[in-house]
């Protein structure tokens, strides 16, 4: 999500006349994009401000967006007094202001809805990854989060807005649609006449456009994931076989007191529908590990199910207590010391079930995205269609950005391929 807000923003600017620079003491303006999800995140951003305010032009104009803006409101003038504006993740198109009223402070965190995607320009130019959010905020309360109160209440954007982004990314660029939205699988719009769209909807839409080749979505909330939306994976080929759908803990107390979905056989229910479907699916998660009143025995049926379900590409955290969260006045917090052990064991875990998947991948074919030249410049990543990175060695001819690759090595890390040539 910050990745696209971001993107958004230099669009916006670049239509200003504005171009990029990574020089700080070069920059007219400089902006952190920020997230509030963990406390680590946040501290990162004051560390960074710090060094910013050493590093920059007098004149520059200097502010934070996103999460961290929201979280902090008028208190990130007071901890950072250059700071020229703080602007929260739904007021980010409210950036001119500040550049065309230099001499001002502009403050704004209020949760304006959809207001940012009417107001934003229509990018010119899209990467071959395409960012689509289809909704803003969240309606679940899973007690650790602060999401639901930095981006608020959860909006599903009108079907045909949603399609008019997908299309002109689609002429601008995108060979990959990414579907956006911390609940993205409840995506659900009504228009009008009275029709319900679904995120198949979305999928089965943005499938007929030929430039898109490949279509993703995240994250998936366990039990949003509604038949229609398991079927297509079995009749909709561009759908890549590869679905982030987030456990966070294996222990059913846990996710009670997470406020999470907490049968684990209706999840191994789906995850079985899915394979029925689509047997080569492969499913990824993220895990907090630590959340209050975790004990052993809890993290030992987390550790059960990484194993059980083989998630690959997933994401592990140390629970992180926020403010405005229900889970950070929990008793029993624990330790650091107990979390970092946790954390280590469940990585241990997670990188087995990684290296034995891109294991299994030697010797397959797979049609990959271009993603960019490694750092020497002398080899190609690209994408598989589960998202694994694969290196390629640079061909001396221009490559298209879809290949076909032979997967030829492979560690818990990456793939190593070859280029099949087309007769
Ligand atoms: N502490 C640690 N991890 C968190 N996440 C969300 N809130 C917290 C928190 N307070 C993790 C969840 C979520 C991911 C985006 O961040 O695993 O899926
Ligand atoms: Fe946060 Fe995701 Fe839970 Fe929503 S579903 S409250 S974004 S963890």
């Amino acid at each position: 999500m910050n990745v696209y807000d971001g993107q958004r923003i230099a669009a916006m600017l670049k239509t200003r006349g504005m171009v990029e620079t990574d020089n700080v003491a070069d920059a007219d303006l400089i902006i952190l994009n920020t997230c509030a999800v963990r406390e680590k995140a946040t501290n990162k951003v004051y560390s960074a401000l710090g060094r910013i305010r050493r590093a920059k032009k007098e004149s520059a104009l200097f502010g934070i967006v996103g999460c961290v803006a929201r979280e902090s409101g008028a208190d990130a003038f007071k901890r950072i007094p250059e700071l020229n504006f703080v602007l929260g993740p739904q007021s980010y198109h409210k950036l001119p202001e500040i550049i065309d009223n230099p001499d001002t402070k502009l403050l704004n965190i209020d949760l304006g809805g959809l207001e940012k995607f009417d107001e934003l320009p229509q990018m010119t130019q899209t990467p071959l990854v395409a960012y689509i959010p289809v909704q803003e905020g969240c309606n679940h309360c899973c007690t650790y989060c602060i999401v639901p109160y930095t981006r608020g209440r959860e909006i599903s954007r009108p079907f045909n807005d949603v399609i008019n982004d997908t299309i002109n990314a689609a002429n601008t660029g995108a060979i990959e649609i990414c579907f956006l939205g911390q609940n993205v699988n409840g995506y659900q719009y009504i228009d009008e006449n009275g029709t319900t769209y679904r995120l198949s909807d979305l999928i089965r839409a943005a499938a007929q456009l030929p430039e898109i080749q490949r279509i993703r979505f995240t994250s998936s909330y366990p039990t949003e994931m509604t038949d229609d939306l398991i079927e297509i994976f079995g009749t909709e080929k561009k759908l890549l076989p590869f679905l982030n759908m987030p456990i966070q803990s294996g222990s059913p107390r846990i996710l009670k007191l997470m406020n999470r979905p907490d049968d684990l056989n209706a999840y191994k229910t789906i995850v079985e529908k899915l394979k029925r479907v689509r047997p080569d699916i492969q499913i990824s998660s993220d895990f907090i590990v630590g959340f209050p009143d975790e004990t052993d025995e809890d993290f030992a049926e987390t550790l059960r199910i990484a194993r059980e379900i083989k998630y690959i590409n997933s994401y592990s955290f140390k629970y992180s207590p926020r403010p405005h969260t229900a889970a950070a006045l929990m008793k029993n917090q624990i330790s650091e010391q107990i979390k970092s052990v946790r954390l280590q064991k469940l990585d241990a875990q997670l990188n087995e079930n990684q290296r034995e998947f891109n294991m299994s991948c030697i010797g397959a074919e797979m049609l990959c995205l271009y993603e960019s030249a490694d750092k020497t410049g002398k080899n190609l990543v690209f994408r598989t269609p589960y998202m694994q990175q694969c290196i390629v060695a640079k061909p001396d001819q221009k490559i298209a950005s879809m290949q076909k690759i032979k997967i030829i090595d492979a560690n818990k890390s990456c793939l190593h391929g070859e280029i099949i040539k087309s007769e």
